[in-house]
């Protein structure tokens, strides 16, 4: 029952074949529902926020309505910093009390991701902080950056080796296939899984034993999701997430944290939606947030069990 680092969370997951759920958070509803999801599996957690949600809801809130909902929980959760834009960001989270960051520099030229990555796994050690960072590029909307369909690049593994070895980071978000938002794959879902081995072998011939890899623009979209968000005047067209079977086995991999955000977004809409679509005559917000809230619970119950697989982690 506690705000701790991803370090031993990884390790045991990594031994144990499975991944750690990472859940964007910006209101109480979404914490609430995710940390009752989790303690309903026994399971550990990681609660992320991105710029704009340190923006929405202030760093110092979310630290404290984290808090505050672990204790009532008695779940242990890492609160990390998503897509960190850069240093002066990564220090405001670490003063706040947060217990991870990433830096996200895979839009900058390698060398100057490197320098800028360096930079902050210098100042969040020194701080007892824990570092994520990404090479490659993932398509899709996330945060204030778009990469547009065909700009993406996937982790070149030999680079991978070079970035982790020179930068000292604790955990690498790689590209290979994956991509933000709601909209993931015009034709068939695909990932390339033979890169990821490979990326996994050389760090650890390299002498990185157990080394965490994260997953990034992975939620599922599911498709009963979307219908009901559009049966209640919703128009989301042509969503399409990453299946769950792909998602478990890069689980089984090296594939230690795998981040869900758009999924979130699309249960708490539907059940919105829904809400007010049956209850016109309703006002309390208590009322409709609430079954978002519900909508958050189960989704990441959903997830722990089928697709993350872990259940029972807190142990
Ligand atoms: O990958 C980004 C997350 O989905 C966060 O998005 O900046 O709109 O909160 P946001
Ligand atoms: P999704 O858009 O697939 O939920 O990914 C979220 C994410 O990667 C947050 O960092
Ligand atoms: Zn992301």
């Amino acid at each position: 029952m506690a705000l701790v680092d991803s370090k031993q969370m990884f390790k045991k997951a990594f031994e144990g074949k499975y991944a750690i759920g990472a859940f964007n958070i910006n209101n109480m509803e979404i914490v609430q529902g995710i940390l009752r999801g989790a303690a309903a599996c026994n399971s550990a957690v990681i609660l992320q926020t991105s710029k704009s949600a340190l923006n929405y809801a202030g760093p110092g809130c979310l630290h404290a309505m984290v808090k505050a909902i672990l204790d009532e929980t008695g779940v242990d959760a890492a609160l990390h910093l998503d897509h960190g834009p850069d240093l002066e960001t990564v220090k405001v989270c670490i003063e706040n009390g947060f217990t991870s960051v990433m830096f996200d520099g895979s839009h900058f030229e390698y060398e100057e991701n490197v320098k800028k990555t360096k930079e902050v796994v210098e100042y969040a050690h020194a701080h007892g902080v824990v570092v994520e960072a990404e090479l490659g590029k993932l398509e899709g909307v996330e945060d204030e950056v778009k990469v547009e369909a065909g700009q993406g690049s996937y982790t070149d593994p030999d680079q991978a080796i070079d970035f982790v070895t020179r930068t000292g980071v604790d955990s690498l978000a790689v590209a290979i296939g994956t991509s933000h938002g709601a909209y993931k794959f015009k034709g068939d879902a695909k990932l390339d899984f033979e890169r990821l081995e490979t990326i996994s072998e050389k760090l650890e011939k390299a002498g990185f034993d157990k080394y965490p890899i994260v997953l990034h623009g992975a939620s599922g979209v599911d498709p009963a999701v979307i219908d009901l968000c559009n049966k209640y005047g919703g128009q989301i067209k042509g969503a399409k997430g990453i299946p769950a079977e792909m998602l478990r086995k890069a689980a089984s991999m090296a594939v230690c944290k795998i981040n869900m955000d758009t999924d979130i977004r699309l249960a708490m809409t539907a059940g919105i939606r829904q809400s007010f679509a049956e209850k016109p005559e309703a006002f309390d917000p208590r009322g409709y947030l609430g079954v978002a809230r519900t909508m958050v619970q189960e989704l990441v119950e959903s997830k722990i069990r089928n697709v993350l697989g872990s259940v029972d982690s807190m142990k």
